[in-house]
């Protein structure tokens, strides 16, 4: 069986900066890798009342995680933190109590920002989140974009250097799954 890797974008924008590098990652996947892109679109607000009965876009998101070998995670930093649509998605993929789609799971991050600061803010909340999901979130390399939007032309990211931390990032990330499932 092959390597699959499930991706998505913490930002629902249809001209995200974020799912543009998603979809490069995608790009630079290597050979060996499905990877499969899921938009957060339609997964509603958290409430424990529908844990029992969850809604079919969180049950889809949940198995898909869960299939998945690693995940990658593209998110912008909003307010010095994680945005809400994907702490929201994570709160439910964590539950019901004893069924966390995150658990043992090889994650890599990525963030980006117009900013100077590059969605690093985001990027450490969300290691936080990940410590209690008990993901094994890849530790290195650790690829921040600044400035995305001048990174990009014509909708694809085109920096160079940019492009090489992604596909550095993955390689990692699939020699990291592969080391976890050996133990
Ligand atoms: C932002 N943005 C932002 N940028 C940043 O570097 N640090 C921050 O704390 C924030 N905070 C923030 C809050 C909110 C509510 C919004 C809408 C935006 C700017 C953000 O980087 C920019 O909008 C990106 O383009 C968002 O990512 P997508 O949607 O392009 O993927």
């Amino acid at each position: 069986m092959g390597f699959k890797i499930v991706g998505f974008a913490g930002s629902l924008r249809k001209g995200s900066f974020n799912k543009i590098v998603l979809n490069a990652a995608k790009e630079l996947a290597p050979d060996e890798v499905d990877f499969e892109i899921v938009d957060l679109e339609g997964i509603p607000m958290f409430n424990a009342d529908l844990e029992s009965d969850m809604p079919k876009k969180v049950l889809e998101f949940k198995s898909k995680i869960k299939e998945a070998n690693a995940v990658v995670i593209v998110s912008p930093e909003y307010n010095y933190s994680v945005p809400g649509v994907l702490k929201n998605a994570l709160d439910w993929a964590s539950r019901p109590y004893g069924n966390n789609s995150f658990d043992e799971k090889p994650v890599g991050l990525i963030s980006s920002s117009i900013g100077t600061i590059a969605g690093s803010r985001s990027i450490y909340h969300l290691r936080q989140v990940m410590l209690y999901l008990n993901a094994h979130t890849l530790n290195k390399p650790e690829v921040m974009i600044p400035f995305v939007q001048d990174k990009i032309v014509d909708g694809k990211l085109t920096d160079e250097k940019t492009l090489q931390n992604i596909e550095a990032l993955l390689n990692a990330l699939v020699k990291w799954a592969d080391r976890i499932k050996q133990d």
